[in-house]
This record gives C-alpha cells, structure tokens and sequence, in this order.
C-alpha cells in the first residue's frame, strides 16, 4: 500500500517537473527584443522578433542554453576588437558560414533578408 502511494506521488512528481521544463523552454518573450551595440553605432535600433522565428528550434539561435541559461547573446559576445573571432560582436549576427548568426541561417535557407539595409535603418 505504501509501496503504490510513492510510486504514485513519483509519477505526479516527475509529470510535473516534466510539464514545467516544457513551459520554459516554450517561453520566448512575445514582444520584438532590441539587441544593443555596447558602443556609438549610425544605424537605428534592430528590433529581433521571436514570434516570425517560431518555426526555427530556441538552439539553432541560442547556441549554448544547454550548458548556460543566460539568452542574451551579448553576454558572451560583447568584445568587437577582433571582428573576425567567432565569439566577437559581429560574427554572431553576420558570420557567413554558421547557421547560428542571422546572416548565416537566411543564407542557407535561402529565407529572410541577407542585404544590410534589409536589417539596417540609418539613425
Ligand atoms: C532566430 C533566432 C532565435 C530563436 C529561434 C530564438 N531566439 Fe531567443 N533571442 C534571440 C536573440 C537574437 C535575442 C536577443 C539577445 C540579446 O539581446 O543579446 C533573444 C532573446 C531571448 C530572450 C531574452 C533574453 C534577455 O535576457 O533579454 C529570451 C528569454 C529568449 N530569447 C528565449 C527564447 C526561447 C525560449 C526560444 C525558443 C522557443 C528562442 N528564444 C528562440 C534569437 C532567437
Ligand atoms: C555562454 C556564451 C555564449 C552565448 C550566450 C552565445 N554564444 Fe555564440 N558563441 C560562443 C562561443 C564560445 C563561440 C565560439 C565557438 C563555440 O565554442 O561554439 C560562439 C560562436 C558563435 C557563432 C559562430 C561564429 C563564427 O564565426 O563561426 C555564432 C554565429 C554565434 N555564436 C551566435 C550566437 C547568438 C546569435 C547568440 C544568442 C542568440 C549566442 N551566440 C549566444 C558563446 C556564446
Ligand atoms: C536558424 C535560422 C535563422 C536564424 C538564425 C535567423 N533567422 Fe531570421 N528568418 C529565418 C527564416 C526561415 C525567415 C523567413 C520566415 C518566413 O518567411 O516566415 C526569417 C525571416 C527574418 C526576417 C523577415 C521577417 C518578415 O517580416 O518577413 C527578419 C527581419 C529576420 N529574419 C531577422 C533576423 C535576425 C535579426 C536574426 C539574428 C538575430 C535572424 N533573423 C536569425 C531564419 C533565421
Ligand atoms: C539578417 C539581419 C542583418 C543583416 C543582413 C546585416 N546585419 Fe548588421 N547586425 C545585425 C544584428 C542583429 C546586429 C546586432 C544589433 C545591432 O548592433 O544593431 C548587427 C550589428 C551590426 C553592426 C554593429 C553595430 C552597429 O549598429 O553599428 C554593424 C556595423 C553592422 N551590423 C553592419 C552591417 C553591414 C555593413 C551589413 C551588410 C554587409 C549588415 N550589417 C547586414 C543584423 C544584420
């Protein structure tokens, strides 16, 4: 009879650790988010929307939630003295060859814009 009632309260136990991980992962935030240049920029500020996204998976963007939970990519990617460096600023957005940047990802699926001002406004 114990026995029954542990495992019962297990099973309620997981189910909702299980429906509440599901909850999470499913909570991009639903207004456009600006993504910030730490720095004097000439161009106007890029609103990024999740909702025209939500066909793609949280990871093909959010490279690294599986071992940091932090989504700003900026957290990481803040340093632009070295353009090139895969953990700069600017390959995040713009880097050709990775399906994690924006640039990246519309190239290979031949899908979103891929022309500066397509993305950027002027201030
Ligand atoms: C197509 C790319 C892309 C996809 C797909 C995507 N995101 Fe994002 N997300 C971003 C970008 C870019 C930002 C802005 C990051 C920054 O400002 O550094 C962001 C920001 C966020 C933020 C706000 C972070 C903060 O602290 O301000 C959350 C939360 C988030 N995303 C959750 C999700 C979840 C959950 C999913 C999947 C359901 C998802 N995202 C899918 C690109 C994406
Ligand atoms: C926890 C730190 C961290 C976060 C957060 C993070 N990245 Fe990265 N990113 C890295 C590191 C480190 C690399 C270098 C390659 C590797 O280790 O995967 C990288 C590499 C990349 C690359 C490949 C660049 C190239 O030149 O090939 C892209 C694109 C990228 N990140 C985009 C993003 C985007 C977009 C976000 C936010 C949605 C993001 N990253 C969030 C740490 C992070
Ligand atoms: C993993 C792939 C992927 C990544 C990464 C990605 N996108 Fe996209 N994006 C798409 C696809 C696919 C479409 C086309 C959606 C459609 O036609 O419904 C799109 C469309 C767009 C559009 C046009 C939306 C419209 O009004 O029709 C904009 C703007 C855009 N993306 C900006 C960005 C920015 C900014 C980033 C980086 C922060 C980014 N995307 C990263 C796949 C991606
Ligand atoms: C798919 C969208 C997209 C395309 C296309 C794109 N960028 Fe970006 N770019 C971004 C995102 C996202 C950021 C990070 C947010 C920001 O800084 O405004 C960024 C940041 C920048 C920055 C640094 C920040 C600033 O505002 O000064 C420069 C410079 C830049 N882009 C130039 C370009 C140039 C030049 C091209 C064309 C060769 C280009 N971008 C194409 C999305 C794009």
């Amino acid at each position: 009879m114990k026995r029954t009632l542990f495992i019962t309260l297990l099973a309620v136990a997981l189910l909702g650790a299980f429906t509440l991980s599901i909850a999470m992962a499913a909570d991009a935030p639903k207004n456009d988010v600006e993504i910030k240049f730490p720095g004097d920029t000439k161009y106007g500020p890029l609103m990024f929307s999740h909702a025209k996204h939500a066909a793609q998976k949280c990871e093909s963007c959010h490279h690294k939630m599986a071992e940091n939970p932090d989504m700003k990519c900026t957290t990481c990617h803040k340093d632009n003295s070295d353009k090139k460096a895969p953990t700069s600023f600017d390959s995040a957005f713009h880097a050709k060859k990775s399906p994690n940047s924006c640039v990246g990802c519309h190239k290979e699926m031949k899908k979103g814009p891929t022309k500066c001002n397509d993305c950027h406004t002027k201030k």
